[in-house]
């Protein structure tokens, strides 16, 4: 399974987002994660549809846009329509889980489903075969820069079993706290999409950051 990297532009500098994609693009990265936050699933404001549809123009990777907002089905075709690629919503907001992702590809997206720290994998038990991939948040949602929770393993572990192994089973993405040093353990246990803020966009030279994350991924193939 090829390892896919995910800048989180989070860590990048907000007032120049394009300087910022077109290092890591340039870099090799396969993604770009986008968080938006609305203030109230999580205890910060970020971004919203506008800068995605900015982000759009000017990149040729496809927008992964990770939902920490507490009404997401009211945002999906706007976020669609301004070019995500893959649309991340959290099962802790959606009593109509299955609705909402059948939407989302029917959008043209793909489905993600993220979960929190606290929220066991089982709650995915019935909507399988709608997800494209699952987020694994290994810290809690709303901030940059915060220490891996080392839960997250035991987590994938159970998620990997639930969606299986086949060519088609789902993929498993990780968020927070993901660097150099446990990106090889998180692909050995099954993840296959790294997300990565403060490990790339903090650093002082993002492009060599994004290189060493991936070396670190592989070598735990
Ligand atoms: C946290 C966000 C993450 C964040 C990760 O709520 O969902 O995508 O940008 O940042 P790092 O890699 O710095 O933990
Ligand atoms: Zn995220």
């Amino acid at each position: 399974m090829t390892v896919r990297v995910a800048p989180s532009i989070l860590s990048a500098d907000f007032a120049r987002l394009a300087d910022a994609v077109a290092r890591v693009e340039s870099a090799g990265a396969d993604l770009i994660h986008v968080d938006v936050m609305d203030g109230h699933f999580v205890p910060n404001i970020t971004i919203g549809v506008p800068v995605v549809a900015a982000l759009s123009r000017v990149t040729k990777l496809p927008l992964d846009v990770h939902l920490m907002i507490s009404d997401p089905d009211r945002y999906l075709d706007a976020f669609a329509g301004a070019g995500a690629a893959m649309i991340t919503v959290h099962a802790e907001v959606l009593p109509h889980l299955h609705r909402t992702l059948t939407h989302i590809r029917h959008l043209g997206a793909k489905a993600g489903v993220a979960l929190n720290p606290s929220t066991p994998v089982g709650m995915l038990s019935d909507v399988v075969a709608e997800i494209d991939y699952v987020l694994v948040m290994s810290v809690n949602p709303g901030f940059g820069g915060q220490k891996f929770i080392p839960h997250t393993f035991a987590k994938i572990t159970a998620a990997r079993q639930l969606l299986g192994s086949g060519e088609r089973a789902a993929a498993i993405e990780v968020d927070g706290g993901v660097d150099a040093a446990n990106a090889g353990a998180l692909v050995a246990a099954g993840a296959a999409i790294l997300v990565a803020g403060a490990s790339i966009f903090g650093q002082p030279d993002p492009a060599a950051a994004l290189h060493a994350l991936r070396r670190a991924a592989e070598g735990g193939r």
